[in-house]
Parts: C-alpha cells; sequence; structure tokens
C-alpha cells in the first residue's frame, strides 16, 4: 500500500504516534478545565513562555470555583507580563459563569462552552476534543496555516470568506469516528503547524502529508497562507509620573476596560516633558504638594497589536514632608491613558504606595514591571 492510501488523519496520527508532543504540563491529568486555562494562554504566547505560568495558576486556582471565588488583582497578578490581559478577566467572569450557571462543573456541551466569555469556535472545539475526545475539530492560527497550505488556500485566512472556506476543508479531513482520537488529532494538527508547517522555514522534507500537499508542488510554502494587507499603526506618546517617597511608588489601579484594564500603573500626562514643570492638579492635590523634583527616565516604546505607545517616565522625587491626601477609596483614575467611565465597583482600593522592597501582589503590565525593576536597581 503506498502512502497516500491512508487519508489524511491517518497520516497526521501516525505521525503524531512518533514525533507529537506530549509531554507538556497541560497533558497529563487533563480536564476541561485545565485544558481552557492553557488554550487561553496559548493564543499569541509561545509554549515556553506558557509552561510556567500554566503551573504557577493551576497551583493557585486547582478548580474553576477557586478561580470563580479569586480577587481579579490576584489572577491579574500571575497574569504580569502574558499580555493582552483581556483573557485574564474573560477568565475570571467565565469562571464565575460556570460557578453560577453551571453548579461549578466546566460545560461539556459545545453551545454552552461558547457561551463562556473569551472563548470562540476554536477554542470550545480545542477544549472538547483534547478533553473529552469528541468530534470536533479547530481552525486556530497554526491549523489555518497548515490547511492554507495543504490546498493551496487563496486569500488571507483572518478574511470571513476565507476563514469559512478554512472550517469547510478542516471538517472535511476530520478523522473517523471508528478511530476514536479526536484528542490526538486536534493535538497533531496543532503540533504539525508549530513544529514542522512553520511560518517561516516549513521542514518539507519531514511532513507526513508532503505527497498531497498542494503548496509544495506548486512551491507556494513561503507564499501561503496570504498575508494580511498591511496597514501601518499609529505612535501615540505618554508620560508616567512616578512619585517617589521613602522607597515607595504611587500606583493607580486603572479603569476596567481600555488598555490594561484592571492592572496597575503610574498617573500619565500628554503634557510635552519640556512644559511640565510642575505637577499636574489632581496629582498635587492627591499629594498635598505643589513642588518636587523631576528626573526623567529612559524612555522606550511598547507596541500593541494597534499602536505603538512611547512611553517617557518621569520620577518625582518628593522631598520633605507630604499631606498625602490619598484614601484608598476616594481616589480616582484620572490622568491614566484612555481613561472610561469610573465602574461602579467604588468600594475598590484605586491607589496605592506601592514599596519597592515589598512589591505588592497585583497585575502589572510588561512596560510597568520594566520601570519597576529599572527603579529597584537604582534605590
Ligand atoms: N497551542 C495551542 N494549543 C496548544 C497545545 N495544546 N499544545 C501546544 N501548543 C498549543
Amino acid at each position: 500500500m503506498t502512502k497516500s492510501e491512508f487519508s489524511f488523519s491517518e497520516q497526521l496520527l501516525a505521525w503524531f504516534d512518533q514525533h507529537g508532543r506530549k509531554d507538556l504540563p497541560w497533558q497529563f491529568n487533563k480536564s476541561r478545565y485545565s485544558v481552557w486555562i492553557s488554550e487561553i494562554m496559548l493564543q499569541q504566547t509561545q509554549v515556553s513562555t506558557v509552561i510556567p505560568y500554566f503551573t504557577t495558576f493551576m497551583k493557585k486556582f486547582p478548580s474553576i470555583v477557586d478561580l470563580a471565588n479569586a480577587q481579579q488583582d490576584d489572577v491579574l497578578h500571575l497574569w504580569t507580563g502574558l499580555g493582552y490581559y483581556a483573557r485574564a478577566r474573560n477568565l475570571h467572569k467565565a469562571a464565575q459563569k460556570v460557578r453560577d450557571e453551571f453548579d461549578g462543573v466546566f460545560p461539556s456541551d459545545f453551545d454552552d462552552v461558547l457561551s463562556l466569555p473569551g472563548i470562540g469556535r476554536s477554542t470550545a472545539a480545542a477544549i472538547l476534543s483534547l478533553a473529552d475526545n469528541q468530534a470536533y475539530v479547530i481552525a486556530d492560527g497554526n491549523v489555518k496555516r497548515v490547511l492554507a497550505r495543504f490546498f493551496a488556500l487563496e486569500g488571507w485566512p483572518g478574511n470571513k470568506k476565507v476563514e469559512d472556506k478554512v472550517w469547510e476543508l478542516a471538517e472535511s479531513l476530520k478523522p473517523m469516528a471508528k478511530l476514536k482520537r479526536f484528542d490526538d488529532y486536534t493535538q497533531a494538527i496543532m503540533d504539525l503547524g508549530a513544529t514542522l508547517c512553520k511560518r517561516s522555514k516549513p521542514d518539507c522534507e519531514n511532513c507526513p502529508v508532503q505527497s498531497r500537499c498542494l503548496a509544495f508542488a506548486q512551491g507556494r510554502q513561503s507564499e501561503l497562507p496570504h498575508k494580511k494587507p498591511k496597514k501601518t499603526i499609529p505612535t501615540k506618546y505618554t508620560h508616567m509620573l512616578i512619585p517617589f517617597y521613602q522607597g515607595s511608588i504611587l500606583m493607580h489601579k486603572r479603569p476596567s476596560t481600555g488598555i490594561w484594564g484592571g492592572l496597575w500603573g503610574f498617573y500619565e500626562s500628554d503634557e510635552a516633558v519640556d512644559t511640565l514643570c510642575a505637577l499636574p492638579d489632581a496629582l498635587s492635590n492627591e499629594l498635598g504638594i505643589q513642588q518636587a523634583q523631576f528626573q526623567p527616565l529612559e524612555s522606550f516604546t511598547h507596541t500593541f497589536s494597534h499602536f505603538h505607545l512611547h512611553i517617557s517616565p518621569i520620577l518625582i522625587a518628593i522631598e520633605g514632608a507630604i499631606e498625602s491626601a490619598i484614601e484608598s477609596n476616594s481616589l480616582t483614575s484620572k490622568g491614566l491613558l484612555q481613561v472610561e467611565e469610573p465602574q461602579n465597583n467604588a468600594q475598590e482600593t484605586k491607589a496605592l504606595w506601592f514599596d519597592l522592597s515589598k512589591p505588592s501582589k497585583v497585575g502589572l503590565a510588561a512596560p510597568t514591571l520594566k520601570i519597576l525593576k529599572q527603579l529597584q536597581n537604582l534605590y
């Protein structure tokens, strides 16, 4: 029998048995809950980055009800540095929905899973196939690339029409039910995309389905899948004002929507640096001081998916005594980039003095962490 008398899924599964990844932390003691956490972390993030985050998260929140009952700050703290923080806020919300509407048991019905915040069609299919061996196929970024090449699919797979076609093709390759290996098949096709059918320099020599791959036959592996039509993203500018007093930094909790929602950050101003010779009113009212030493720190750029943010941190060294007006419940979040309407969680703490020698366990965005580390080295 020649190789091509086997179906795509059979060839892929035979390859997976020999070469697939079987020792990733989320492949042990699998449950819908643990697979869900890993799939959300793995969106837009590499396996090697996710591993320590996943292990710590599962230790801290062994069950979905533990996660539901946690404080948002504790969840975001464990996400510090992982990026795309909406993922963590949605995990927390979805866990609360499961606790309140599904008796604390992660649902096994596809439409119920799809109803949870932050879970789309491919993630729902990945959870139910990987954890329960249910007959669902996925179409994440890796799979889109594999299928776009295998079928020499024209167009950018993020485009709705092309994406619909990808789903149709993914369904057409689904393994036969009698194999009872929907779990391995999902992992196998992800592994093929991640380890051989990579974006650049795909390893076609070792590919189990090379003999039927249209992109390979046509020599179009580097052209396919077609790229997203290019658009340039804008640059925004911000100054981060960092009051420093007796070893501590004044920080504010950001509004729950907008960038870095729910994380802790610095007071921000878009004033040009040479006009910043006095504290903005809101900040000087909070601190009860008018004057301080301004010391610019090294500026840098942080890139989001839709804009670059040029950050100029400015240390505000406060000398002498201050009459801090800060009361933990009464502070506003004014001055933070993209301020939204205040939320009605007035009880929540909105500001804190962050002791550099005893860091608070709150969620921090990567640039905030970078500045804090720089300050820890300075002081
Ligand atoms: N990327 C998304 N899901 C994954 C998984 N289960 N294993 C490895 N990489 C992945």
